[in-house]
């Protein structure tokens, strides 16, 4: 079993690389890739870059250059749902883009033909998070994210994001990685730790949280990875 761990930031996977303390680095593609055994389970570990293309790309070459036949992609996000604090951890149901717009052709936001507004994340993952949340006693929301190129700080489209997708939490990658797994049938799993609410201070808070509320979702990754090698 291969299982590659994505983040979009050097943040969101240097906390990974060191719980794992050993790797081989490859470079490839215009990126790093770390591969490495741990608990019997063959890893594959890379920062995208941030955004919607180098996300697509990582995640591309995970699957077809590595061999990676799950995928988990551990970052932070900012918050739509008011019930969502920096520091709290959301699983993504499912992903959209809210940054696809067609609707000059009469088509919905987030959508092109042949294509879908939202992808659904693997069900047995996010039934297997429960469980982790329970061992360590984290309460752990799921919901809805929006994807797009754009560090949302601004409360009006932040607010159009949420109702025009029911999202609860909007970042910059999680939607085109969920395209790529769909496309080539590797099942995906999506965790986010909030760093700021996507609102006039999001710069700020996300300067601020970022190591921290990336460490957390770190560290949740880690114990589902944990639980895969069981
Ligand atoms: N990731 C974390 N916070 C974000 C924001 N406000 N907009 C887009 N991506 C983010």
């Amino acid at each position: 079993m291969k299982i590659a761990i994505m983040g979009a930031m050097p943040e969101e996977i240097s906390p990974i690389l060191e719980k794992i303390g050993s790797y081989k680095t490859i470079s490839y593609a215009g990126n790093k890739y770390y591969e490495a055994s741990y608990r019997g389970i063959d890893l594959v570990i890379a920062y995208s870059k941030i955004g919607k293309v180098f996300s697509t790309l990582t995640a591309a070459t995970m699957i077809e250059h590595f061999g990676a036949q799950k995928l988990l992609f551990s970052g932070v996000a900012g918050a739509i749902s008011p019930t969502l604090k920096v520091g709290d951890l959301i699983v993504a149901t499912k992903l959209a883009q809210h940054d696809l717009d067609i609707t000059a052709f009469g088509h919905p936001f987030g959508y092109v033909p042949e294509g879908a507004v939202f992808i659904e994340a693997d069900k047995q993952m996010i039934e297997m998070s429960k469980e982790v949340a329970k061992d360590m006693g984290k309460n752990v929301q799921e919901g809805i994210i929006a994807t797009g190129d754009q560090f949302v700080a601004n409360e009006e489209r932040k607010n159009w994001i949420g109702s025009t997708f029911g999202a609860d939490a909007l970042e910059m990658e999680g939607g085109s990685v969920a395209v790529v797994c769909n496309a080539l049938e590797v099942p995906f799993f999506i965790l986010r730790a909030i760093s700021d609410a996507a609102d006039m201070d999001a710069s700020f808070s996300f300067d601020e949280f970022l190591q921290t509320s990336a460490k957390e979702s770190a560290e949740f990754v880690m114990k589902m990875v944990d639980k895969l090698a069981n």
